[in-house]
């Protein structure tokens, strides 16, 4: 689908050195050569700008190590470089670390959009043509509605599938998340992301900013922090670690590749309505334990083992406090309005996924040692 008319413009994509972040600035800085890509990033434990080497010297490509909660420099920034969009990503994403240090979480995920909105406002208001021609585009997250019931532990054929949905497919309830849902977020992780979106949706209904919120469902593939399952999962098997499966493990997810993600961002930034919120997920729910047998298997193939003689490093571990029972996105609207579609069957995806992580290795052990912290001042602090 052609998305764009060439027209210039100057975008800031927050969060752009992690990992959904990371996907966009490649596909906005090669698919928009006429854009300026401003990739404004604190560079916290999960920035990481290995994630882009190999689009770091393009000269529409800018990095700019900023915090989004220092409204100062935001405003400053957004008025000197006349910006007319922003694709706004920043944000500590990991529960667990929400469940041990919740301000954090306020603070970069409430405060640093808040300071994002603000800083927009106080600029696009004080140009001749206001908010005509501007984006404020929020991502946000599936875990803000809550958890769906379980009510077909065993699967079922699902209500709905995409051209890439795969035969073993199974959905484990009748609902689903849409659109018009209450929020009910349980994790300290999904309650600062509810109350973001609150704030991004409260300026568009104050102030008239041109907002949109989109809510996506879990994302793997490659340049994820080896924290969440897959990328956790997969290094520990490399080196034969304990994988601690929380809980029995079948608490379900439903996984997007994460290109399928950036392509939605960008194809909503583009042509999605404004004051709208869209729900992005592949209809593709898994249970936790069989993902985990499926990446097991992937990675014994790949590296010669004998089939499955990892399935032992699984270890049961005490459950996540709160741990969400059932997250399945209906992401129908942004089908049929916008034509988006997921690409990839999730045994492609996870396959894919698989070999990136193993044919990078180098990239796994500077994360897992701490090593990319460096990369910064190797790269940028003596330009
Ligand atoms: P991530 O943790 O990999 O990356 C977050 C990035 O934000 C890092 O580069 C970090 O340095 C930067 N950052 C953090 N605090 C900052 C601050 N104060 N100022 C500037 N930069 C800061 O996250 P991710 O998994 O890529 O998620 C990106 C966004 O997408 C988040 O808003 C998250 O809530 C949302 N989301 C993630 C998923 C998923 O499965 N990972 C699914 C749906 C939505
Ligand atoms: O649904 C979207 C969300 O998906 C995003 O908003 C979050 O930023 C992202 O981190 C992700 O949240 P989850 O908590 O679902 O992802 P995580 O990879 O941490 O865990 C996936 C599932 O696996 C979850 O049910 C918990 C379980 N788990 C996770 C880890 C890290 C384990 O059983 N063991 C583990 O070691």
């Amino acid at each position: 689908m052609e998305t764009e008319e060439k027209v210039q413009k100057r975008i800031i994509i927050t969060g752009g050195a992690g990992f959904i972040g990371s996907h966009v600035v490649r596909l906005f800085v090669n698919k928009y050569p006429e854009y300026e890509i401003y990739n404004m990033d604190k560079l916290t434990y999960a920035g990481n700008l290995a994630n882009l080497k190999d689009i770091e010297e393009r000269p529409n490509y800018h990095f700019v190590k900023a915090d989004i909660c220092d409204f100062d420099f935001v405003l400053k920034f957004i008025q000197e470089k006349n910006i007319d969009g922003i694709i706004h990503l920043a944000a500590e994403s990991h529960v667990d670390r929400s469940i041990k240090d919740p301000f954090t979480f306020a603070q970069t995920n409430v405060m640093g959009t808040l300071s994002l909105l603000q800083a927009a406002k106080l600029y696009w208001e004080s140009l001749p043509e206001k908010y005509d021609g501007k984006r404020f585009y929020h991502i946000s997250t599936d875990e803000v509605y809550g958890a769906l019931e379980m009510s077909h532990p065993q699967g079922i054929k699902p209500p709905f599938s995409t051209q890439a949905s795969s035969d073993q497919h199974l959905a484990y309830g009748d609902t689903f998340f849409t659109e018009d849902l209450k929020y009910q977020p349980h994790s300290p992780y999904s309650a600062s992301k509810a109350s973001s979106d609150h704030f991004v949706r409260a300026f568009h209904d104050t102030y008239g900013m041109p907002t949109i919120v989109t809510n996506c469902s879990n994302n793997y593939g490659p340049y994820q922090f080896p924290e969440k399952l897959i990328p956790l999962f997969i290094n520990n098997i490399r080196n034969r670690k304990p994988l601690p499966v929380y809980g029995k493990g079948e608490n379900v997810r439903d996984w997007l590749y994460v290109e399928d993600h950036a392509r939605a961002i960008d194809i909503i930034f583009h042509k999605g309505k404004i004051a709208e919120t869209y729900n992005i997920g592949g209809f593709n729910e898994w249970k936790n334990i069989d993902i985990i047998k499926c990446v097991i298997h992937t990675v014994d193939k790949m590296l010669g083992r004998n089939e499955d003689e990892d399935m032992n490093l699984i270890t049961y571990v005490t459950d996540r406090l709160g741990h969400d029972a059932r997250y399945a996105i209906d992401s129908r609207k942004l089908q049929s309005e916008l034509g988006w579609e997921p690409s990839l069957q999730f045994e492609e995806g996870i396959e894919k996924t698989v070999r990136w992580y193993l044919d990078n290795e180098e990239w796994l052990e500077n994360v897992t040692s701490g090593d990319y912290q460096s990369y910064y001042e190797r790269m940028y602090s003596q330009r």
